[in-house]
């Protein structure tokens, strides 16, 4: 069984206490549909290790594996784009840290017992490269990182084929998309209706050419 507690202080000064896997499951359980979607986003806002995470890419991958695995190109981008729809954020940097770390190792022994080798190296370096663009260390409640500048968060998505698409957004705006009805300042900032998810989305901080997935860590 895995730890659930670090320290005792740990529990006092963050409220730090892993979520057992059998509780994680039966959470997920509850939005199945969601973690079977290959591409549908995933935050955990106060992620610790990511015991979430973890169970939402593993569920994730065995789609990929399902729809792609017979075809090493798809399953390739597929088990990417499984990857650029999760998000968290801890206020510990050794959590994010061993958070990233076990999504990474999940990922890439997935992949190798899929495709029965391993990764190449520019697929696993890019792979290490959103995960650490994914998970971020900050106060989710403030929604700062630790520097005190926002939360930024990339939005991956394919456009064709191998193409992906990043536009960077700040955190607290996007939270505001689902409180907030178009007003003149929205209207001039940028702000769009995005009717998959029934909210107002905020201009971007940045844009990005779509690029192949083999290249997206050539922007940091
Ligand atoms: C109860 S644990 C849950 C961890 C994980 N979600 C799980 O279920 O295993 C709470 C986590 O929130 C983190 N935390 C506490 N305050 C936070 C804040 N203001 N912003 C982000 N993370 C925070 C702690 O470091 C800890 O990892």
């Amino acid at each position: 069984m895995e730890q659930q507690i670090k320290s005792k202080q740990r529990v006092a000064d963050h409220g730090e206490v892993f979520t057992a896997e059998r509780e994680v499951n039966a959470m997920l359980d509850m939005v199945k549909q969601e973690t079977e979607r290959i591409d549908s986003r995933f935050l955990e806002p106060a992620c610790g290790e990511g015991a979430f995470l973890a169970e939402v890419l593993r569920r994730k991958l065995a789609v990929v594996k399902q729809k792609y695995g017979r075809n090493p190109s798809d399953y390739e981008l597929y088990a990417l784009i499984a990857v650029t729809s999760i998000y968290g954020v801890d206020i510990m940097e050794d959590n994010t840290e061993n958070c990233r770390k076990r999504l990474f190792k999940i990922w890439n022994k997935e992949y190798t017992a899929v495709m029965k080798k391993e990764a190449n190296d520019r697929c696993r370096e890019v792979v290490k490269f959103i995960f650490k663009k994914n998970i971020l260390c900050g106060d989710a409640l403030k929604m700062e990182q630790q520097d005190g500048t926002p939360i930024l968060f990339a939005e991956w998505s394919q456009v064709s084929g191998s193409l992906i698409k990043r536009r960077d957004f700040e955190l607290n705006e996007l939270l505001k998309g689902h409180e907030r009805q178009m007003d003149m300042d929205m209207l001039l900032g940028g702000w769009e209706y995005d009717e998959e998810i029934d909210a107002y989305i905020p201009a971007p901080i940045k844009e990005y050419p779509p690029t192949d997935y083999r290249r997206l860590d050539d922007y940091e």
